[in-house]
């Protein structure tokens, strides 16, 4: 939500950070707009739309343009919150003096308090964003800090009523490397400007500790050209560490070409970069300690190698995921290793109660979790959107775990719904695919997917390697707590293995669901049911018609449908039916046949998704796409996959654009 991006080195800034936009244009693609500092300005060009509104604007700069060869720079990809997507309200702001500009992801609660502020002091303000008050407060604060000709900075941190100690002096001096070598242990060196001071780094303290809401903030400064301040609270910000150049963005896939050496922000922290280093400190200016890790993917694996869309090439990477996701964590015994979890066996033998936190395609994963992990563990199991979770008072205690579900890590309402969990102390267990990011980092414990970057919109592999984390979960509460089902946990555990090549089987099939998608694109509606895990299995594929070709579509839990939503059938309305196993369910499945025949009756055209062998249904469908034999809760690993080619096909069909659907961003990072 929000993608940002902030650059210091000896290349062109401009350029590098519009390429590290266009690997987060996922995040938000309401407008685009960049900041550098060239020739004792602030040079600011933004646009409304898409990036490659911006990246033509750009090109029409004169080549010998001073803002093309700027070495520090910053740059954002909108996903509107206040204010309509227009030029106006694009990012950066910049301050009225135009000395200062700032970007912002996430949202800023008080924004309005201070906007009138800042209009009692005179301040015109430019836009409608709850953002624009940033660069016009820091403005503010480096005026009120500025340091009189002749005077040192300690003079002026004490004017400013800080605790310095040390002063940076002059702005000359401000500008000069922050952090170099300071990295060797891992940590963060101190600040030469101690706790208060001049510039732009204390100026960004003083005002973040003015702020409430989620946000993280980049910000140029006309009188320091070789530095970008960041600063988060409640949303992303990482840090690439190169050779003599350094980043800031809401995630590395925006500097992955440059470096996979990477440093996470903590809550309220605020990192300086320069080209010889980097530093991070607390909002007070207390040196933070910092880690450094590798990214273990690089470039390749964010770009859309020969496909239309990413979302197509992650639908075809979900065999590999899945395997990934599984590699290491099963032993030939049939045992469940995680050894990255750190919860005891005996914190997991003391677990009496399951609550599963998610939202979307995340939570859709936890619905088929329950099925599971109840049947495996017999604890109860509870499966709550993330957004509801914390307002309902939920009764949680010591003994209660909760199971986070986050492909990003950075979903805020995720967040609020751990937060909460752990106040009430309930041991927190985060299920994500992204390395170092918020929800595992706050959590008692997490368990990787290893999905690699998923970067279109609609979450497709990203779902499986949730359900696959999800069953590696259940199998191994059920071993360590050691319960009748012991042969089927490990009869399980050998199924597993096999997933991967049945995806890749339901893969091979799919030139007819596309087909169908096709001749599905005029329907008005689409009606997705199922019974068991099928259920939360028509609520994905309901989910991904939605997002990504604008039709009314809804999953129903088959059962349902005769106590009101039958009403919505017409004459030809799709109706997507998972079926269960005719073998492992047999009386489920009979159930599916006649509520199969409940809708054709009343004119439906049904698509049947059946296992193969299962001769008892084509009778009753229009169409049957058939995936291979799978154990009943396993099975959605294969159901879904023809369920995300259907609703690929029909958007494309409709003309959409199925990578960045409209109104939508990747990581949702406000409430
Ligand atoms: C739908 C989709 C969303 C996400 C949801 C949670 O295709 O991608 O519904 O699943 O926003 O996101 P994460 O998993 O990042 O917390």
């Amino acid at each position: 939500m929000c993608g940002i991006v902030g650059y210091v080195g000896a290349r062109p800034a401009c350029t590098v950070v519009v390429d590290g936009l266009r690997r987060l244009e996922y995040r938000g693609y309401d407008s685009a707009g960049v900041a550098v500092v060239a020739d004792d300005e602030v040079r600011v060009v933004k646009r409304a739309g898409k990036l490659t509104n911006l990246t033509k604007a750009l090109a029409e700069l004169p080549p010998a343009d001073r803002m093309r060869a700027a070495v520090s720079g910053i740059g954002h990809t909108r996903w509107a919150t206040h204010g309509a997507p227009t030029d106006r309200n694009a990012h950066p702001h910049a301050s009225a003096d135009g000395r200062v500009a700032v970007i912002h992801n996430g949202i800023i609660e008080n924004f309005a308090r201070l906007r009138d502020e800042l209009e009692a002091a005179g301040v015109e303000l430019a836009s409608d964003t709850d953002s624009e008050v940033v660069a016009h407060l820091l403005a503010a604060e480096l005026a009120r800090t500025a340091v009189p000709a002749g005077v040192g900075a300690g003079a002026a941190a004490v004017a400013a009523g800080g605790a310095a100690v040390g002063g940076r002096g002059t702005a000359d001096e401000v500008a000069a490397p922050v952090g170099a070598g300071a990295l060797d242990d891992g940590t963060a060196g101190a600040l030469e400007d101690g706790a208060a001071g001049t510039g732009l780094v204390a100026a960004m303290r003083a005002v973040c500790a003015r702020l409430t809401g989620a946000f993280t903030l980049l910000a140029v400064s006309v009188d320091e050209p070789g530095l970008v301040v960041g600063a988060r609270r409640n949303s992303p910000l990482v840090v690439g560490v190169g050779a003599g150049e350094y980043f800031l963005a809401s995630d590395v896939s925006a500097f992955i070409e440059h470096t996979r050496d990477a440093v996470e922000l903590g809550q309220d922290q605020v990192v300086a970069i320069t080209a010889d280093g980097y530093q991070v400190t607390d909002f007070a200016g207390t040196p933070a300690v910092t880690q450094q890790y590798h990214v273990d993917w690089d470039a390749g694996a964010a770009e859309k190698g020969g496909y239309d869309y990413f979302m197509l090439k992650e639908i075809a990477e979900q065999p590999k995921a899945v395997a990934d996701t599984l590699r290491g964590r099963l032993t030939e015994a049939g045992e469940i290793t995680l050894d990255e979890v750190r919860l005891s066996d005996q914190d997991l033998r003391d677990v009496d109660k399951i609550f599963i936190v998610a939202c979307g395609t995340a939570y859709h994963a936890g619905l088929v979790a329950k099925y599971a992990i109840e049947h495996w563990t017999r604890i109860p199991c509870e499966v709550e959107l993330a957004s509801e979770f914390r307002y309902r008072d939920p009764v949680l205690d010591r003994s209660t775990l909760v199971v986070a579900i986050s492909q990003s890590g950075e979903t805020m309402d995720t967040i609020m719904a751990l937060r909460h969990a752990k106040v009430q102390k309930a041991r927190v267990l985060a299920i994500s695919n992204t390395n170092g990011s918020t929800i595992p980092r706050e959590s008692d414990a997490v368990l990787y997917t290893h999905a690699g970057p998923e970067v279109a919109v609609a979450s497709t592999k990203a779902f499986l390697t949730q359900l696959v984390a999800c069953y590696l979960v259940g199998l191994h509460l059920a071993q360590v707590r050691g319960i009748k089902y012991a042969d089927e946990v490990a009869a399980v555990v050998a199924q597993l293995t096999a997933m991967p090549s049945k995806v890749d089987e339901v893969l091979a099939i799919m030139e007819p669901v596309r087909e169908l998608g096709r001749s599905l694109g005029s329907a008005p509606s689409v009606l997705f049911i199922g019974r068991h895990v099928g259920y939360p299995v028509a609520l994905e594929g309901a989910l991904k018609l939605k997002e990504l070709a604008y039709m009314h579509a809804e999953g129903f839990a088959a059962g349902e449908l005769k106590h009101g939503p039958i009403a919505l059938i017409d004459n030809g309305t799709p109706v997507i039916c998972v079926l269960p196993s005719p073998r492992g369910r047999a009386v489920l499945h009979d159930k599916m046949i006649s509520n199969i025949q409940e809708v054709r009756a009343r004119g439906a055209r049904v698509v049947a998704i059946a296992e193969e062998g299962d001769t008892a249904v084509a009778p009753h469908a229009d169409h049957v796409v058939y995936v291979p034999r799978t154990p009943t809760l396993l099975a959605p690993l294969v159901t879904t996959v023809p369920l995300q080619v259907l609703a690929a096909e029909i958007a494309t069909t409709r003309g959409h654009d199925v990578d960045q659907p409209r109104n939508l961003a990747k990581s949702v990072t406000v409430e």
